[in-house]
């Protein structure tokens, strides 16, 4: 058996044998093993810091021992130089091993409170969709497209010419009244206010001005034939009128146009709007100024919920020769006719809805079953 290892009492046997080469706990190695201690004791960096200036701040332990060696001799300062700059590496290796294991230890909790599962379903970002309105809008154009009409576009804010007067509507007029158009707090060239168009109608205008001086100087000019879908505005508010509303203009213009091409024009475009064939359209004599003739356009379901009764769809006429003139073209030469159509009211047709609000107020309980 080692000597060695015979006598034992906890500590390792050479403490007891090998004094001069390995000195038994100094107070060398005692202050190292309490700062050991002191710092494996401390719960945070903070309280760390603080352990670490009881023995390397400036009136710390060891720094005193040194700051004692100036009284030594400079044989003893050598030798216990030595020793207490090796008690302070071991110090300062002590320190720098716990400041590390605090680190991971917070870097563990903080890994551990932002733990991901990531096992759980995601989030989805909802998707949007066509709101009713566009979608209608969509579909019309599609129609029309398919009988050879252009899709046209102009603005919501329009001159006093080009929503009444170019209409053929009288100076007058109460359609011109403030209880039933919103005006725009600006006037245009001729010194009258801007208005939020009540109607698509001075699409009829604006396309056929620019169609007639496009073909000004040829020998024949193409027919017009144009929709008009957008944003129409009157001061109106209930559950089947909006102060904001869409419709849509049609006009067809050549030499040649009669009621005949309006009727055929209509039916079809009611048949593939409402994917049947099964209704009946009508005309009932009505007036408006820039038609004349004039007429409302009713629709008859001969099946389903809303069948057996005549349902209003769109005004229609045939287009006033001033009108024409208005647009620039020469009204003993050209004819046609045009319709303006509520697109909200072809949607509440289509989707059986009855209250024209739902569709503007944003609520995608209702809106998110159009996609
Ligand atoms: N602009 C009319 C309105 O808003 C609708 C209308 C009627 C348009 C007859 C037309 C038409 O083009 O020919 O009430």
């Amino acid at each position: 058996m080692n000597p060695k290892q015979a006598v034992t009492s906890g500590r390792p046997a050479f403490f007891l044998f090998d004094d001069d080469v390995n000195p038994p706990m100094n107070d060398l190695d005692q202050l190292v093993a309490q700062a050991c201690d002191d710092f494996a004791a401390a719960p945070t960096p903070a309280e760390l810091e603080n352990a670490k200036a009881r023995y390397l701040g400036k009136s710390g332990r060891v720094t005193e021992l040194l700051k004692a060696l100036s009284t030594l001799s400079a044989e003893e300062k050598k030798s216990h130089g030595a020793q207490i700059n090796m008690a302070k590496q071991r110090v300062e290796a002590a320190l720098q091993g716990r400041r590390q294991a605090l680190a991971d230890a917070e870097l563990e909790t903080q890994l551990r409170a932002e733990a991901l599962d990531v096992t759980l379903p995601g989030r989805l970002r909802g998707i949007g969709g066509v709101h009713p309105i566009t979608r209608t809008m969509e579909r019309i154009e599609a129609i029309f497209a398919s009988m050879g009409f252009d899709v046209a576009d102009g603005p919501e804010i329009e001159t006093d010419w080009m929503s009444f007067t170019a209409l053929n509507n009288p100076e007058n007029h109460p359609a011109r009244s403030m209880q039933d158009t919103f005006y725009v707090d600006m006037k245009d060239d001729a010194g009258r206010w801007l208005n939020l168009r009540p109607h698509t109608s001075p699409m009829q205008i604006r396309h056929a001005q620019a169609h007639a001086r496009r073909y000004a100087g040829a020998e024949r000019m193409p027919d017009i034939r144009v929709i008009a879908p957008g944003r129409t505005y009157r001061v109106d508010s209930d559950a089947t009128h909006s102060p904001m509303f869409h419709q849509v203009e049609g006009l067809w213009i050549g030499e040649n146009v009669s009621f005949k091409d309006l009727k055929v024009v209509y039916l079809t475009f009611m048949q593939a709007f409402f994917e049947t064939t099964e209704l009946k359209i009508r005309f009932r004599p009505s007036y408006f100024p820039f038609t004349e003739p004039s007429a409302e356009i009713d629709v008859m379901f001969e099946t389903g919920p809303l069948g057996g009764r005549w349902l209003e769809v769109s005004g229609s006429g045939q287009v006033h020769p001033q009108v024409v003139r208005n647009m620039g073209l020469d009204a003993e030469r050209y004819i046609g006719f045009a319709f303006g159509s509520g697109i909200d009211r072809l949607a509440m047709l289509r989707y059986g809805i009855d209250d024209l609000r739902l569709f503007f107020d944003g609520d995608l309980r209702f809106l998110s079953q159009f996609n």
